[in-house]
């Protein structure tokens, strides 16, 4: 197109140039396919692509080249910036002021560019020079790598997905996927300058290791699974080959550190290094019983408390979760209505408000007498402990609001509500069969609490927890809505609706595990009859070591504090 070209009717103008673009090779930046390349071999990926080079000549002259060209440069694949000369032409990229043009741009066909750069060239302002480019294995994506080497992906990224814990990536290999781990493995650590070690399942995680650990293989990188990191807010260290994590339950976390509210008493059964436990009394200034049976996770846990400066908040126990359940309810009955106080002042911050303007006050919780909440998240097993719950206060009924009474019946609200319990499990059934889920589910709670149980409600916690952070974060002006905020903010935000009548239960989808597995929350506050049943049988071997025990917690010397000394 010359300055003598009659002039076009912009609209039409920009619709040639539209469907020049459209006409461009979209294969051009595509890494070339091996379908099936198990050992990775980084040159088979350089690949040469024909360009047209614009020479400028003047460096004055870049930025009216750069709009005069622009829908004919060529885009890196996301079609977000232009590809660096320097990387497709080398040496003389450096060198020279060059940018590259789609290969669509004839050099003697001016309808074939837009005009303003068909003018410059005629000014002799800008040379025009077929020119061969080179992309080599650097400049592409790992998406674009693994999708080239990787057999065609039926579930979304779940067959070859990895989970960042710190510095390690980890694959989750299934099915024809595991044969390709070393090249996914090469591509991860090239491609994510964070990773340093990339490992990968050797087992399925549960059916092998009740703590949920894993033997691992490290595919890639550093042999050192010692993990540094931060989720919801918090800091946690802990040996990744030795305890049990999962960056995925991030939102999981935050949600229930979320509807605790300040003084509540919480007990955490399977805490892990104790990412719920710690944000809870961190941001919320819930008092949680967090116990591991793994000792290892029990001792990151404790650490983890100190490093959080969360310790007279957080009291971490080591024993089995049956057991815990057991003690610590009983444990709380009897030294509920003690203070304990927290010190939210850094460790070294003066103590005299004179010199330290900023000092906050000493708080002062009296412990409750009564769990508000339980958490259990071992979810291959968890409602196997279901069965702690019955007869848990038998013979306390007049402590406990009665469903059956009315909230204004004289007396009542004084009294404790019976706790809320949240108990994961897996299913296979996904988000799609989410009512199919919650009826298998149902069924097999109310199997271990022998008590006829309902479904109120499906929900799903992923999609809802994601839209409510967007909501709040729209509201409070991003950071203050979530954790990784002011711990002010979430002390201040609203706690959900948390009804639930006798015998009800909702059934909240989490997350996909894998392809015919999914990880749910079952929530429902512990019913009247579970509670009281007195037991009728005679008592088992292990309900009568419990009872030992809980006599020895009885008898212990009244002057010991409690929170109590950590059982070992
Ligand atoms: C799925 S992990 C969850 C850990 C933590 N709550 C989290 O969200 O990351 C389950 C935890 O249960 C612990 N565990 C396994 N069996 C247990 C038992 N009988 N009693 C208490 N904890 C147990 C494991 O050591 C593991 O840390």
């Amino acid at each position: 197109m010359s300055s003598n070209t009659p002039a076009q009717n912009p609209v039409e103008q920009d619709e040639e140039m539209l469907k020049r673009v459209l006409l461009h090779p979209s294969s051009l930046l595509r890494a070339p396919q091996f379908l099936g390349m198990k050992a990775l071999d980084r040159e088979a990926f350089t690949k040469k692509i024909p360009t047209v080079a614009a020479y400028i000549k003047d460096k004055r002259d870049i930025q009216k080249v750069r709009k005069a060209a622009g829908p004919v440069f060529l885009l890196d694949p996301l079609d977000r910036t232009i590809v660096d000369p320097k990387r497709l032409y080398g040496d003389e990229g450096k060198q020279t002021y060059i940018l590259p043009l789609l290969p669509s741009v004839k050099i003697d066909d001016e309808s074939t560019m837009p005009a303003d750069l068909a003018q410059l060239v005629k000014e002799n302002k800008v040379e025009l020079v077929s020119k061969e480019g080179t992309l080599t294995y650097v400049d592409f994506g790992s998406e674009e790598i693994l999708k080239s080497i990787l057999p065609r992906d039926r579930y979304d990224g779940i067959h070859h997905g990895f989970t960042l814990t710190g510095h390690i990536a980890h694959l989750n290999l299934h099915g024809e996927y595991a044969n390709f781990k070393n090249a996914i493995a090469q591509v991860i650590m090239d491609k994510n300058p964070t990773v340093e070690t990339v490992v990968s399942k050797i087992e399925d995680v549960g059916s092998h290791s009740e703590f949920r650990t894993f033997p691992m293989e490290i595919l890639a990188g550093k042999l050192d699974t010692q993990v540094s990191l931060r989720s919801s807010g918090c800091s946690y260290d802990f040996d990744f080959a030795k305890v049990y994590w999962n960056s995925r339950l991030e939102n999981e976390h935050d949600r229930i550190a979320n509807l605790c509210s300040k003084g509540d008493a919480v007990c955490d059964v399977m805490a892990g290094v104790g990412p719920f436990a710690i944000p809870a009394a961190k941001y919320n200034r819930a008092l949680v019983w967090a116990n591991d049976l793994n000792k290892d996770s029990y001792e990151s846990m404790v650490q983890n408390i100190q490093k959080n400066k969360v310790t007279n908040l957080v009291y971490p126990f080591n024993t089995d979760g049956r057991e815990f359940i057991r003690l610590c309810s009983k444990a709380l009955l009897r030294d509920g209505g003690k203070t304990i106080n927290f010190d939210p002042n850094p460790p070294n911050a003066p103590r005299d408000p004179a010199i330290n303007t900023k000092l906050k006050p000493i708080e002062t919780y009296t412990i409750p007498k009564v769990f508000k909440r339980f958490i259990m998240n071992l979810p291959a097993s968890a409602v196997e402990f279901l069965d702690a719950f019955i007869g848990l206060y038998a013979g306390l009924e007049s402590l406990f609001q009665d469903p059956s009474k009315s909230a204004a019946t004289p007396g009542e609200a004084e009294k404790f509500p019976l706790p809320i319990i949240h108990v994961y499990t897996f299913n296979r059934h996904n988000i799609k069969d989410i009512e199919e889920a919650a009826k298998e589910i149902c069924q097999t709670v109310s199997g271990y609490l022998d008590y006829p149980m309902r479904v109120e409600r499906t929900e799903n916690l992923r999609d809802q927890y994601v839209q409510s952070m967007q909501v709040k974060s729209k509201e409070n002006n991003a950071k203050k809505a979530t954790f990784s905020g002011e711990a002010e903010s979430a002390l201040a935000a609203p706690k959900p609706e948390e009804s639930f009548s006798e015998g009800s239960m909702s059934v909240g989808y989490v997350r996909a595990v894998a392809p015919v597995k999914s990880m749910y929350c079952v929530e429902f506050r512990l019913p009247w009859e579970v509670a009281f049943r007195t037991p009728s049988k005679e008592l088992t071997e292990m309900e009568k070591k419990l009872e030992q025990m809980k006599n020895i917690w009885l008898r212990s010397d009244e002057k010991t504090q409690w929170p109590g000394k950590p059982k070992q």
